[in-house]
């Protein structure tokens, strides 16, 4: 993990700092007492109650901007030490309905922050977000190994499959961060989830519906044998802060995320039922197209190099998101947040 000193901060820049993963870094890189500074165009996170904590210390900023436009950022300053390129255009609905745009987006946004890092006078570590999406090609025409290490070759899902857009461009992203000229590391978070991530993924999907129902009622649950494993945020926070200065992770890809325990997302909607503590019927419902039938990550190499063993279990990071969605989403305080 870093040592920040009182002489020599870390100067973090996070795109995408107001979505999930990167608002609950921020808050966590701040807390360990170094300079933050978020971008972020408000797509999709927002400027709410956590980002207003985070602006009372005098270590933070937000500026909003659009990385479409590779010129957004020509006047910022060239003393960070790591950047987290978190924005993107991600989420089933939008790889769906704008599979063109998620190409040409997301790789217009590495291209903008690729040019910043090069500016950088002394970047230890550009840190950049694939996804456990890149195996999906592998599972689809081989056999993936599973646990999957960060080893697998990795293979492409069909074009003319609109989900395939979403691992194609990040795919095209980790080579992009490889041919630089950058000090790197890539990461491939797999299913995290917990507070403050949206509505459109399925833990927040699944509470959302489980609670609009009453006792006795049914609940319908899509790709209900697809097994994943979850990854309470704090876990996947701790990876990224000890991935970020070891020297073992430089130049390196590695998965983030728990190796076990693998749940089929039936099981996982029980977990949420009881969670919620609603008597539901669990009915299976269509399969969606393109949803790999099985994603857990080999963590050995992350492990080894971080020294860190996942802490939040399964029903403890359920529990501790439904609490938080409870407070601030479902008792009708509707924090723009989500
Ligand atoms: N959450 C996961 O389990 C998961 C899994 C695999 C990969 N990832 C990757 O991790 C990163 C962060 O994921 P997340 O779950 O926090 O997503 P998120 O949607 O919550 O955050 C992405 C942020 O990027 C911003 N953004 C989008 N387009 C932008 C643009 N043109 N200019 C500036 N900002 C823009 C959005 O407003 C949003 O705040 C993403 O790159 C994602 O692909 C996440």
């Amino acid at each position: 993990m870093i040592e920040p000193t009182a002489a020599a901060p870390c100067r973090v820049l996070i795109t995408g700092g107001a979505g999930f993963i990167g608002g609950h870094l921020a808050r966590r890189l701040l807390d360990d007492g170094h300079r933050v500074d978020l971008v972020d165009n408000l797509s999709r996170g927002v400027d709410d109650e956590l980002l207003s904590q985070l602006r009372r210390s005098d270590r933070f900023a937000v500026r909003v901007a659009d990385l479409r436009d590779r010129r957004s950022l020509d006047d910022l300053g060239s003393d960070y030490t790591h950047i987290f390129h978190f924005a993107a255009l991600l989420g089933v609905q939008n790889v769906i309905d704008r599979p063109y745009d998620v190409l040409t987006e997301n790789v217009a946004m590495v291209e903008t922050m690729l040019a910043v890092a090069r500016r950088q006078r002394s970047l230890r570590r550009f840190v950049f977000p694939s996804t456990s999406e890149v195996y999906a090609g592998t599972q689809h025409h081989f056999e993936l190994p599973i646990p999957s290490p960060e080893t697998t070759p990795l293979a492409v899902s069909p074009l003319d499959q609109p989900r395939t857009s979403y691992m194609l461009s990040k795919i095209y992203g980790e080579a992009l961060v490889h041919h630089a000229g950058v000090p790197f590391t890539i990461i491939r978070p797999h299913n995290v989830y917990g507070p403050r991530m949206g509505l459109s993924h399925v833990v927040p999907q699944l509470l959302q519906r489980i609670v609009g129902q009453p006792d006795g009622g049914e609940l319908v649950v899509y790709s209900i044998e697809h097994s994943r494993t979850m990854c309470f945020i704090d876990d996947a926070v701790d990876y990224l802060v000890r991935l970020m200065d070891a020297d073992a992770a430089l130049n390196e890809t590695f998965n983030v995320g728990v190796q076990s325990p693998e749940v089929t997302i039936g099981e996982l909607a029980r977990v949420l039922c009881d969670t919620v503590g609603r008597q539901l019927t669990i009915v299976a419902g269509d399969t969606a197209p393109g949803s790999p039938p099985r994603r857990c990550p080999d963590m050995r190499h992350t492990i080894a190099v971080t020294g860190h063993e996942p802490a939040v279990s399964l029903a403890e990071g359920i529990r501790r998101t439904y609490l938080w969605y409870d407070e601030n989403v479902f008792s009708g305080r509707q924090l723009s947040a989500v």
